[in-house]
């Protein structure tokens, strides 16, 4: 709200200094600016309170659009319809996890001649999206579905938004769609700056409560997120995650490397998207699994799984509806945690969350990470010893700890001058909550 003020003076300000020499003009201007800035702009749509939690075919499944050979693998009715039925019997849901967002490569190469709709692919979607959007919210759950603001998709599959903003806003509403990604491929740096908040503003006359994604910071050099989080619900500040560890931990160092100015501009309808969970397919460990979801629930991050969930192994199954942790990336104090430490490869991450006590003195979720190679035993459990204090729990009415991983592990009752001792597995992780003392 306060930066939402700001803009308005801001141009109101801008405005004043322009166009002083006419005061016809000054006056028109400052119409414009009002009804422009400080009524349609500034994302309030009431949505995504918390981080938003659902699945994403498109690190798993790609732009497979091969059902002649792949029939369990191509980008269709059946593999959505089948993914919305397992969030369902498997117990995701029940977690929290509702969304069910088709990727790139369901359209039509085309537009519809006479219409000028988009058109999903008939081959793959034959019942059309209206009635595939009708068959998710059948099933409790909700409907997402991806664009791109440029010319063309990124997978070159089908027509991006481009002049037809208001068209397609309204053909997604029509379909019953909940949750818009839209990619910024084959489109201007100035294209980018005024075609995200014009969507936004389109989504918003449909009158249906969207919630809008955005990959607008990744395709700019100098992203200004004070702009952004005010037009967005969340937005992809780093490059695709890829199923790999590597992927996993760069997207954390971009994070770090500007986390000051990210979580600046995130909370309760605006958040950081450091893009999908990976763990469930193949290149992650069991550790570097547990390592993405406790750093993607420090962050506050939307928690979209790309998986097969026919085939997620249980254990993996286990850490995705672990409700302790999901429980803290929802957090409703939306507050985005950060790298609070580095030592050699040690990192630690916390983040604030409830309970707060009456001193208004926070609880915390601390991740401890070990990133490996290291010492004389690069891949060997490392142990860490760090007093609370330097971790910034301050608090004289101390914390009780648990582990996130296991929450009837508690670890006891620790004071801010007490040391704090982990012992953390090679490129994994270790969780605790430190749940402030009485008095809230
Ligand atoms: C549209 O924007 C207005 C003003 O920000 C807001 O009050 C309203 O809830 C929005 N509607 C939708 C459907 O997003």
């Amino acid at each position: 709200m306060q930066i939402f003020i700001a803009t308005c003076i801001n141009n109101f300000t801008i405005l004043l200094m322009m166009s002083a020499r006419n005061i016809s003009l000054q006056m028109a201007l400052l119409l414009v600016a009002i009804s422009f800035y400080c009524v349609a702009d500034g994302l309030e749509n009431g949505l995504a309170r918390t981080p938003p939690m659902g699945w994403m075919p498109f690190e798993r499944f790609r732009c497979m659009t091969d059902c002649a050979r792949f029939p369990r693998d191509c980008i269709s009715e059946t593999l959505i319809k089948r993914t919305a039925e397992l969030l369902i019997s498997g117990g995701y849901a029940a977690v929290g996890y509702q969304y069910v967002i088709i990727d790139d490569c369901w359209m039509e190469a085309s537009r519809d001649e006479t219409t000028h709709e988009l058109l999903p692919s008939l081959e793959r979607f034959p019942t059309g999206m209206s009635s595939l959007g009708d068959y998710i919210h059948s099933l409790g759950l909700k409907f997402g579905l991806y664009h791109d603001i440029g010319e063309k998709t990124c997978m070159f599959r089908g027509p991006g938004a481009a002049r037809h903003f208001d068209l397609d806003a309204q053909t997604f509403a029509n379909w019953g769609v909940d949750y818009v990604k839209m990619d910024g491929c084959y489109a201007s740096d100035a294209d980018l700056d005024r075609g995200y908040p014009a969507f936004g503003r389109a989504l918003n006359r449909t009158g249906r409560p969207i919630v809008y994604s955005c990959s607008w910071p990744f395709y700019k050099s100098q992203p200004d997120y004070s702009i952004i989080s005010q037009h967005c619900n969340l937005w992809r500040f780093a490059e695709d995650v890829k199923d790999s560890l590597t992927s996993v931990t760069n997207i954390m160092t971009r994070f770090s490397s500007i986390q000051n100015l990210l979580t600046a501009h995130s909370g309760p309808g605006r958040w950081n998207d450091p893009d999908m969970l990976v763990l469930g397919n193949f290149r992650l460990s069991y550790d570097a699994s547990r390592l993405q979801m406790a750093i993607w629930a420090v962050l506050a991050a939307p928690l979209i799984m790309t998986n097969d969930l026919e085939t997620v192994r249980p254990e993996v199954k286990e850490l995705l509806q672990n409700r302790d942790i999901v429980a803290i990336d929802q957090d409703p104090l939306g507050l985005s945690g950060k790298k609070i430490l580095q030592w050699r490869n040690i990192q630690v991450w916390a983040r604030p969350v409830r309970p707060v006590n009456d001193y208004g003195e926070s609880s915390f979720a601390v991740a401890f990470v070990n990133l490996g190679g290291f010492g004389v035993c690069p891949l060997c459990p490392q142990t860490f010893h760090v007093l609370l204090s330097r971790l910034g729990l301050q608090s004289s009415m101390g914390y009780w700890v648990v582990d996130l991983f296991n929450k009837n592990h508690s670890l006891g009752f620790f004071k801010p001058k007490d040391k704090f001792i982990t012992r953390v597995n090679p490129e994994g992780v270790t969780f605790y909550k430190f749940t402030v003392g009485h008095s809230y």
